[in-house]
């Protein structure tokens, strides 16, 4: 079967990504041949005897910049024109659940993850179409947050969670977080299952988890832009 969407991951630490593709459910999904993900090493693109992926920023300051030379090359290489290119960056557009189903969509994402103090910005400026942050913190290994956006949009691709009411009433479907769960024992030290969960009268569960959501909401979250009136 050919997958219905291929990811290739470029960067300095290819070794993360390998490992959290090997298990899990996105492990088996690539398995079952619904995804592909490709860890690429950016060294082998880069020239020289040391292979130098990175160099000292122009103008001082600390850390290191990838220089652009092996991350045009290694893009121009894997890439093709239904390749969209998005850089894992601090300050790029905030990843959510939204833009995971977008991503799901495509056919081919290049996922480029910088290191330290980024990546020079004539990549950004001529290669890169998108740029994506997954949260208001500054990671060392960008291959982490490019591991993290490949978990949550596999999500989304058909078949990958077995059953496509799995992603029903999860969090941020509907804008709204997700109803609190309980499994058996009915009773745990003292500590009882709801009634209405017992009940067996699927209107009346289907009611209270949606007030449970609503309520979670607006106390947690309320600027998720949530219709309360369904
Ligand atoms: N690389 C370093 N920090 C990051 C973040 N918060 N989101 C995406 N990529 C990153």
């Amino acid at each position: 079967m050919n997958p219905q969407l291929r990811f290739d991951v470029l960067s300095l630490f290819p070794q993360t990504v390998e490992g959290f593709t090997r298990e899990s459910i996105v492990g088996k999904a690539i398995e079952r041949g619904l995804l592909d993900v490709h860890s690429r090493d950016l060294r082998d693109w880069a020239k020289g005897k040391h292979r130098e992926a990175d160099d000292r920023p122009f103008g001082g300051g600390a850390g290191m910049v990838l220089k652009p030379e092996p991350l045009f090359d290694a893009i121009e290489e894997i890439s093709s024109p239904q390749t969209t290119v998005v850089y894992m960056a601090p300050d790029g557009e905030r990843f959510t659940s939204e833009l995971a189903k977008e991503f799901s969509k495509l056919q081919h994402v290049v996922l480029l993850s910088g290191h330290y103090e980024g990546i020079d910005q004539r990549v950004r400026d001529q290669i890169v179409h998108r740029e994506v942050s997954i949260g208001d913190y500054v990671l060392t290994n960008g291959a982490l947050a490019a591991s993290v956006l490949i978990d949550s949009v596999a999500r989304h691709v058909p078949g990958v969670l077995g059953d496509d009411q799995s992603l029903l009433g999860e969090s941020f479907e509907d804008n709204l977080l997700g109803c609190p769960q309980y499994t058996r024992p009915e009773e745990f030290r003292g500590f009882k299952v709801p009634e209405v969960l017992l009940s067996g009268n699927h209107e009346a569960i289907a009611r209270w988890r949606h007030e449970k959501r609503v309520e979670k909401t607006r106390r947690l979250r309320p600027d998720l832009k949530t219709i309360t009136n369904q």
